[in-house]
């Protein structure tokens, strides 16, 4: 683990009283995690920026299975990027309904492809990309 060390921010005092009352409801024991998790968060997102960027994560799509072909279609897509996707759970959510949830790992802007065809399907009702950086860069 590398070395912790401390700085000092200046912030305007309302700024500071209205972060310290959010932080609180979401439940950060001290400031310096709060302020930790921004920066990680604003690091991973620029990352994602990055097309070669090896990135992993989830696609959760919801769709109607009575919708003729879809299931077929959603599964040929899958095939077709064999090589990002790692797992696909698949649960019957309700009469018409189909949940599933993909676990994805690769080029940033490969995944993002990926994630936009499927999600971009008719039929497919709702969906969601949700990405972590691995750190590693890819060429
Ligand atoms: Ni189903």
């Amino acid at each position: 683990m590398s070395r912790l060390v401390r700085f000092g921010i200046s912030m305007d005092e309302q700024l500071l009283a209205m972060f310290d009352k959010q932080i609180v409801s979401q439940g950060y024991a001290t400031r310096s995690e709060a302020v930790r998790d921004l920066i990680r968060n604003r690091l991973v997102e620029q990352e994602w920026e990055d097309e070669e960027q090896e990135v992993a994560g989830t696609i959760t799509l919801i769709y109607d299975h009575h919708v003729r072909g879809l299931g077929s279609l959603l599964t040929e897509l899958q095939h077709h990027s064999h090589d990002l996707i790692l797992s696909a759970t698949h649960v019957h959510l309700d009469h018409h309904n189909c949940l599933e949830v993909l676990i994805i790992k690769g080029q940033s802007g490969k995944v993002r492809q990926v994630a936009d065809r499927l999600i971009g399907v008719k039929g497919v009702k709702h969906g969601k990309l949700t990405i972590t950086s691995t750190g590693r860069k890819l060429k």
